[in-house]
C-alpha cells in the first residue's frame, strides 16, 4: 500500500529533502507541501511530472488531500498547533522539529493516545548519529574514562550540541555512574571542555565544518573511538522514510529512533 504523505514546513531546508525523499520512494507519496512561506500554490514534483497543492492552510490541506502521515521539520510555535490540527484529523506524524518544551511531549502524548495515532519525534534523524549513541552506551560499562569532541559548521546556534549532551548522559546512566575526571584536582578545567557526568565535551565551531562527533574511550594501554560524520541533510532522510513506514504501526508517542532501529539497552 502507498502512505500519503504531506510536508509541513515544505518550503524549508529540511522540509525540500523530505519532499525529495518521499517522492524518491515507491512506497511513499506526496499529496501536499503546507508552509507560511509560500511563492505559489502548488509545489511541482521534484521530477517535474506534476504538481501537488501547496497552502498555509494545513487543516484544508488534510481535508482534500487524506493523507496517512505528515512529516513536521518547521519550528515549535508552527509545529505544535500543526501536530495538534493533523492529531485530531488522525494523521500519524513524524516530526524532527527541535525546541519543544517538556510539556510539549506530554501534550503530544496525550494526543497519540487520544486519537489512536502514532507520533515519532527524533532529535537527530541520522540512523549513524542514532548508532554512535548506542554503541558508546554499550562501550561505556567497560571504560572508566571519555571525551567526546562535537564539531560542526559556524553558523550552529548551540554548543554543546544536543547529540553530545545526550551522549554524555546516556554513556552515563548505562554505567550507572559518572565516569572518571583524570587529574580533576589538579589541572585548570575550564580548557578541559564542559564537563557532563564526568565526559568532558569539546565543542568545535568553523566554515567548511558539517556536523561531526568523536566519542573516545580511554583505559590503560587502549582507547577506543566511535565516530560519525555527516555531510549534508541527506543523512536524515533513510531515518525520516523508515520513520514514515514505521510510524502507521506505531501508536503513542516514540522518543528517538532507537526503538525503530530494534536497539536495545
Ligand atoms: N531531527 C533532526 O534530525 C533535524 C535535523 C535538522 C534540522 N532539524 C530541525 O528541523 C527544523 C527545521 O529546520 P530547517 O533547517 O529546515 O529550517 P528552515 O528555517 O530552513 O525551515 C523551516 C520551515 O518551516 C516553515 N515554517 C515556520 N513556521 C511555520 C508555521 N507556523 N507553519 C508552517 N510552516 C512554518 C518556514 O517557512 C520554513 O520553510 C528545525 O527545528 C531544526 O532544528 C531537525
Amino acid at each position: 500500500m502507498t502512505i500519503k504523505v504531506i510536508v509541513h514546513g515544505a518550503m524549508g531546508k529540511m522540509g525540500k529533502e523530505v519532499v525529495n525523499a518521499v517522492c524518491r520512494d515507491p512506497e511513499t507519496k506526496l499529496v501536499g507541501a503546507v508552509d507560511i512561506n509560500l511563492p505559489q500554490d502548488f509545489l511541482i514534483l521534484p521530477d517535474g511530472t506534476n504538481k501537488v497543492p501547496l497552502s498555509s492552510n494545513l487543516a484544508a490541506i488534510i481535508d482534500s488531500q487524506k493523507p496517512d502521515v505528515m512529516v513536521d521539520f518547521s519550528l515549535p510555535p508552527g509545529a505544535l498547533p500543526a501536530i495538534r490540527t493533523a492529531a485530531h484529523k488522525k494523521v500519524h506524524i513524524v516530526t524532527g522539529t527541535t525546541g519543544f518544551k517538556p510539556a510539549d511531549f506530554t501534550e503530544m502524548a496525550k494526543l497519540a493516545e487520544d486519537n489512536h495515532i502514532g507520533i515519532i519525534w527524533a532529535s537527530n534523524f541520522a540512523l549513524g548519529a542514532v548508532l554512535m549513541i548506542h554503541l558508546a552506551k554499550m562501550t561505556a560499562p567497560y571504560f572508566d574514562y571519555a571525551e567526546i569532541t562535537e564539531l560542526h559548521h559556524h553558523l550552529k546556534a548551540d554548543a554543546p550540541s544536543g547529540t553530545a549532551l545526550t551522549t554524555a548522559r546516556e554513556m552515563a546512566k548505562k554505567r550507572g555512574k559518572p565516569f572518571l575526571v583524570p587529574n580533576a584536582k589538579d589541572i585548570e578545567m575550564k580548557s578541559r571542555g564542559e564537563q557532563v557526568e564526568g565526559v568532558a565535551i569539546h565543542s568545535v565551531r568553523l566554515p567548511g565544518l558539517n556536523a561531526h562527533q568523536e566519542v573516545i574511550f580511554g583505559a590503560p594501554g587502549q582507547t577506543l573511538i566511535i565516530r560519525h560524520d555527516t555531510i549534508n541533510r541527506e543523512c536524515y532522510m533513510p531515518g525520516v522514510m523508515l520513520s514514515v513506514k514505521a510510524v502507521p504501526q506505531r501508536h503513542g508517542l516514540t522518543s528517538g529512533l532507537a526503538p525503530i532501529l530494534g536497539l536495545k539497552d
